[in-house]
């Protein structure tokens, strides 16, 4: 099955209220695209004015908490990002697991959160260098995908979780698997998701990240299950986003 593919940027901290003129000329660009669903993830700050200066192109959070509400200091739950409405969070970016120490356990939680404020979740996994090097990349992500997912199959049609698979080491570095390696962890994340949630895991987009860009965008999103992207440093102006979007 073929699903339409999600390109997703990712601005990590980086994104100013000067900065809405490049999201309306990304939204711009994703108006012209039929073929593909477009958002950015921007941070909090930037979530409601993103979503009022575009038009073509749904806007994202990069973290939720766990929990609807209550004694958790500088923290936002799913219902208020979708209160902004955000349509993506972004769940167990590697980032948030190594500065925030945020564990499987953690990022089932906020992915159950925000699949339960009607938002898509973006559930992130991905291999260090030392593990890829240790060849056991796909049995620990496979692992790491078991432990992170969100336990509800009742009337789960897979529509509103994607799971990106972002190798660590690929991640801002320039450098990508080969399209061999991505090959098989995508196949391999797709059996662990049908064997987990039965047909609807066939609904879910898996998305590669790890410096995607214009150049290799179109051999990535060639492999069988590589549903999109999750696009960092190529999603912060359109015309590095361009040719990833096209590619799509
Ligand atoms: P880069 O595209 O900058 O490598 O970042 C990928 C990423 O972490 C997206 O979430």
């Amino acid at each position: 099955m073929t699903l339409k593919k999600l390109v997703v940027g990712n601005w990590k901290m980086n994104g100013h209220k000067s900065d809405l003129p490049e999201l309306r000329a990304i939204s711009d660009v994703a108006s012209q695209q039929n073929n593909a669903d477009v958002a950015i993830c921007v941070p909090a700050t930037l979530i409601e004015p993103a979503v009022n200066a575009v038009s073509s192109m749904a806007i994202g959070a990069q973290d939720c908490h766990a929990n609807e509400n209550g004694a958790h200091t500088g923290c936002l739950s799913a219902a208020m990002i979708a209160e902004c409405d955000a349509q993506y969070i972004i769940v167990g970016h590697s980032e948030r697991r190594e500065d925030q120490g945020e564990s499987n356990v953690d990022v089932k939680a906020k992915a159950i959160a925000a699949m339960g404020a009607n938002m898509h979740a973006i559930l992130c996994v991905g291999e260090s260098e030392a593990q890829r090097d240790s060849g056991n990349a796909v049995t620990i992500v496979v692992e790491q995908l078991l432990e992170s997912l969100p336990d509800i199959r009742n009337d789960f049609d897979g529509t509103n979780l994607s799971i990106a698979y972002e190798p660590i080491w690929a991640i801002g570095t320039g450098r990508i698997p080969s399209l061999d390696d991505v090959a098989e962890m995508h196949l391999a994340i797709r059996h662990a998701l049908v064997e987990y949630y039965g047909d609807a895991g066939h609904n879910i987009h898996i998305l590669y990240g790890g410096s995607m860009n214009g150049s290799n965008a179109h051999d990535l999103m060639k492999i069988a299950n590589v549903d999109g992207g999750l696009v960092g440093g190529a999603s912060l102006s359109a015309e590095k986003f361009a040719p990833v979007i096209a590619a799509a």
